[in-house]
């Protein structure tokens, strides 16, 4: 069958070649916009990724059209509605790089507690060798709060536990069966995994109830000296707060891959893509206006958490997958509707 894949990454065009073998799959340097290229219209199966808009009108141009499938968790780039109208399935990829993201959260914990970036970075600048600058503490025997414990989550209690950390957790859902399977504990509230932890790692979604959920009322009750994590969504740590809370000493430092203001960003692969632009007037007015980037306990990156290797290969796979079932007529992954 006949596949129009738009815009693939570097390195995907291989991938999703050897997976999607037998069909006829071409593949598009640019993503569509306004309109699907003539000698592409009597396509099977279309797959775009969020720097593509499909429309009603391109959908009604392709009349053999049975399978849209989405490389990304956002789908708002497409007419979805009218293409299920049609019995045209529109695929999309849920989940993907849970595994990635955790392992983040541990690059910015072991940046600061062993203070690595810091001493490399004296090294390289001025060959600055001094040991005693940089003591830093073990993760064995220290304890995790890991607040939200869905997919990402899950896997940071895991790589956690394999440090020798105790982990203690709050879900607003707690999952029972992985409490026991884990052995970590939940507790009641926020609050409560505040002020127990040495390290605090944030997964829950950016949502009007999880506005600030660290602010400086929570921060204040927390066990003095605790640092703080965050690769979730900005908007969940009222920055201020964070920033005034680690000058008194209460935190004893963050490591932010995620900032206030970019709330916008729904789904990280647009970071990638090229036309979408976080302004750089963004990022500084972020830095400079939260002081973050200058203090030496504070590790700030610009929303990379998700983008490894492996990651995106999931996300391909994901496709993939998508695409063949969609074709043969057994649909997964279809947008919600
Ligand atoms: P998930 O949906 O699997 O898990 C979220 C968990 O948070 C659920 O168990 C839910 O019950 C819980 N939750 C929601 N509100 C809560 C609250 N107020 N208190 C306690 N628990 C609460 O999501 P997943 O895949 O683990 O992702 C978590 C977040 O990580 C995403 O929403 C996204 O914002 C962020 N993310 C960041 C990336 C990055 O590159 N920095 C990449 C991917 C995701």
């Amino acid at each position: 069958m006949k596949i129009l894949y738009c815009a693939p990454y570097e390195g995907e065009r291989d991938i999703a070649e050897q997976a999607l073998e037998g069909h006829d799959v071409l593949f598009t340097d640019q993503p569509v916009r306004t309109e699907i290229p003539e000698e592409h219209r009597d396509a099977e199966a279309l797959s775009v990724f969020v720097d593509s808009v499909v429309t009603k009108e391109m959908i009604d141009s392709m009349p053999n059209l049975k399978v849209i499938a989405l490389r990304s968790t956002g789908f708002d780039h497409v007419d979805h509605a009218h293409a299920r109208e049609k019995g045209i399935t529109v695929s999309y990829v849920p989940h993907y790089g849970s595994q990635t993201v955790a392992e983040y959260a541990f690059a910015l914990m072991l940046a600061l507690s062993r203070k690595a970036y810091a001493a490399y970075d004296a090294l390289r600048s001025d060959g600055s060798r001094d040991v005693k600058k940089y003591e830093g503490f073990d993760l064995k025997g220290k304890t995790l709060g890991v607040i939200g414990t869905g997919a990402i989550g899950r896997h940071s209690v895991s790589i956690a536990q394999g440090f020798g950390m105790k982990v203690i957790a709050y879900d607003l859902y707690p999952n029972e069966e992985f409490a026991a399977e884990s052995d970590i504990v939940y507790k009641e509230s926020v609050q409560e995994v505040l002020a127990e932890s040495d390290i605090v790692t944030l997964h829950v979604p950016s949502s009007p109830e999880n506005h600030h959920m660290i602010n400086a009322e929570s921060l204040a009750g927390a066990k003095k000296g605790i640092y703080v994590i965050n690769t979730a969504r900005g908007d969940l740590v009222d920055t201020v707060a964070l920033t005034q809370a680690i000058q008194s000493g209460q935190v004893a430092g963050a490591g932010l891959d995620v900032y206030e203001g970019e709330k916008f960003i729904t789904d990280e692969m647009e970071l990638l893509a090229q036309d979408v632009e976080i302004g750089e007037a963004v990022w500084r007015s972020f830095a400079a206006e939260h002081a973050l980037l200058d203090m030496p306990n504070v590790i700030v990156t610009p929303h990379v958490a998700f983008n490894s290797v492996e990651a995106k290969k999931e996300i391909t796979d994901t496709t993939t997958d998508n695409i063949l079932k969609g074709l043969g007529e057994e649909a997964q992954n279809e947008v919600p509707h």
